[in-house]
């Protein structure tokens, strides 16, 4: 097989779309590899997931950077040390500064759990229910400066029933995150992804 894109993620919790990208990786010809998960939480379950596939993994404190700039530094630091060349970030409940932005422009994606750009930010889905939509979702975006603004890469929907509470379309939209994301770092690790403007191109397979 030729060289897998090195990959590190950025997690702040229970990392099942880390899970999601870690099984995709391990499968035969997938283009890419975790080869680095980083967490501002200590403990958070995505590094136990990491361990358990052998993948290094490391708290991050942000309590020990002075600021976002200096706190993304030091992610920048490990990234680079493990050769890491995309990042996916998956449940990562910071902003990404500009410095990380820019360092990965192109090559850093992120998961959200609406259909974008409706519903950015903080609880996707109880904005989606509190607003009485039929139909949500998930999408896959490269990551801009701004919060949950970059160009979109793919986008899958689900119904919202009657009777959803925040809990069953969680659940709902995660199975399409899960099927979503690593289709996605498929994409970006074949180099299949391109941008005309804001919008994403996606060159056909061979
Ligand atoms: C997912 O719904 C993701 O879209 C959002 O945070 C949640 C993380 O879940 N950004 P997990 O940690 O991947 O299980």
């Amino acid at each position: 097989m030729s060289r897998r894109l090195r990959v590190g993620v950025l997690a702040s919790g229970r990392g099942s779309n880390l899970q999601a990208l870690l099984d995709a990786s391990a499968a035969p010809g997938f283009p890419a590899e975790i080869v680095l998960v980083l967490s501002d939480r200590e403990g958070a379950e995505a590094l136990v997931r990491a361990a358990r596939h052998g993948v290094p993994a490391r708290f991050v404190d942000p309590k020990a950077a002075p600021d976002r700039a200096a706190y993304d530094e030091a992610l920048l630091a490990a990234l680079r040390e493990h050769g890491v060349e995309a990042v996916c970030l998956a449940g990562y409940m910071r902003i990404a500064g500009p410095a990380l932005v820019r360092a990965y422009a192109g090559r850093m994606l992120n998961v959200h759990p609406s259909l974008l750009p409706a519903f950015s930010g903080l609880g996707g889905q109880r904005q989606a229910l509190a607003h009485g939509v039929r139909v949500s979702g998930a999408t896959v975006h490269l990551v801009d400066e701004g919060l949950d603004t970059g160009p979109i890469v793919l986008q899958a929907c689900v119904p919202v029933l009657a009777d959803d509470t925040e809990a069953t379309l969680s659940a709902r939209i995660l199975v399409e995150e899960h099927r979503l994301y690593p289709e996605a770092l498929r994409l970006l690790a074949e180099g299949r992804l391109s941008l005309v403007g804001r919008r994403v191109v996606i060159e056909p397979g061979r």
